[in-house]
């Protein structure tokens, strides 16, 4: 794992609080597959992240068993890339403090996210949510990663990593490389199906709203049927007056490989109906084999603990080197 290699370096993580949405699908995990030819690529559970809201212990083990299941299912192949669990591998803890002595108070309170989140749990507005973009910098700061994928609502929490290296390597010499964005041109924010100007999340608490990894092809179809749309009646993308039709031909986009003026075409004279149903099958077809795969992983617990076992081991390796420079660099004694 030296970055001496030709090929860039990605490190992207995802939270283990539940069944991934068709948004993490999308905007990240999806991906996450791809890249991995072309890509030396570090794939993390974010379980340290998920504690900045209250979790039930043994749901959040199990949660994360499932998540490392349905990443594998995804098509990451521990044979090309790392996966692994955040709280194995202690450096990103250890990092992370660093970093917090180097971030503002300022910084971490303009976090949309941390605003959003400190308004839904406004009774466990605690440190860790606070200095969870620390955390998160920490994490792709550790390897070295030139490219982040992942959605549009994460990019805040990327300015913020690439500002703290920035001022790191300026401040002492320097350390880290300044990680940029990778977003994907389509779907880097996958809509609520109930509100269609807000982003698709699991904590929403409507769950016509979103799609479900593991959600089966009945349910998937019922929440197409219930989508909201417009009265318009025709299908073709106006994302600002026809959120809802252009959000489910984003989608009809990603998995069919059409562009938008195809699907207008392919569904020129056809209602809503026709083309929801076409959406769900395009879902279907693609989430079935995902979900099958799952189901494999998920029962061979052996396989699944070896790989995160390894995962974590090179991980630390990698991990513990730009630790050891860190820590020299901000004065700590060594022997
Ligand atoms: P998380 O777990 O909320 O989401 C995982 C990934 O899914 C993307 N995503 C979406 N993309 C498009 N449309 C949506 N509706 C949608 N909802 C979620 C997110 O943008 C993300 O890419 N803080 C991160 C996890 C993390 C991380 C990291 C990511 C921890 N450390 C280091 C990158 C690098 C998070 O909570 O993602």
């Amino acid at each position: 794992m030296e970055n001496t290699e030709k090929k860039k370096r990605i490190l992207s993580g995802i939270q283990p609080t539940g069944t991934f949405t068709l948004g993490n699908y999308i905007g990240a995990v999806r991906n996450w597959g791809q890249l991995q030819d072309e890509y030396e690529c570090l794939y993390m559970i974010a379980d340290m992240h998920a504690l900045t809201v209250r979790q039930v212990p043994a749901e959040l083990r199990k949660r994360t068993r499932e998540a490392a299941a349905l990443l594998l299912a995804s098509g990451i192949d521990p044979a090309k890339s790392l996966i692994f669990v955040q709280s194995h591998v202690p450096a990103h803890a250890q990092l992370a403090w660093i970093l917090n002595c180097n971030t503002q108070f300022g910084e971490l309170s303009r976090m949309t996210q941390f605003k959003d989140k400190s308004a839904k749990h406004s009774d466990n507005i605690n440190a860790g949510l606070f200095t969870y973009p620390s955390l998160m910098a920490a994490d792709i700061l550790i390897y070295n990663a030139d490219l982040v994928p992942v959605g549009v609502d994460q990019t805040q929490h990327l300015e913020l990593a690439r500002n703290v290296a920035d001022r790191f390597n300026r401040s002492y010499s320097p350390t880290f490389t300044v990680p940029g964005g990778y977003t994907p041109k389509l779907g880097a924010k996958v809509m609520s199906l109930q509100e269609p100007t807000k982003k698709m999340s699991k904590s929403d608490e409507n769950a016509n709203s979103y799609i479900l990894m593991l959600d089966d092809p009945d349910t998937i179809v019922r929440k197409l049927k219930r989508a909201v749309t417009d009265s318009e009646g025709i299908v073709c993308a106006d994302s600002e007056n026809k959120p809802g039709i252009t959000n489910l031909m984003s989608i009809y986009s990603v998995f069919t490989g059409n562009d938008f003026a195809a699907i207008e075409r392919e569904f020129s004279g056809k209602g809503y109906g026709d083309f929801k149903m076409a959406v769900a099958e395009s879902i279907i077809d693609t989430l079935s084999p995902i979900q099958n795969e799952y189901k494999r992983i998920l029962d061979d617990k052996t396989y699944l603990e070896q790989t995160l076992k390894e995962g974590a081991q090179k991980a630390s390796y990698t991990a513990s080197k730009l630790l050891e420079k860190v820590y020299k660099k901000v004065g700590f004694l060594q022997f």
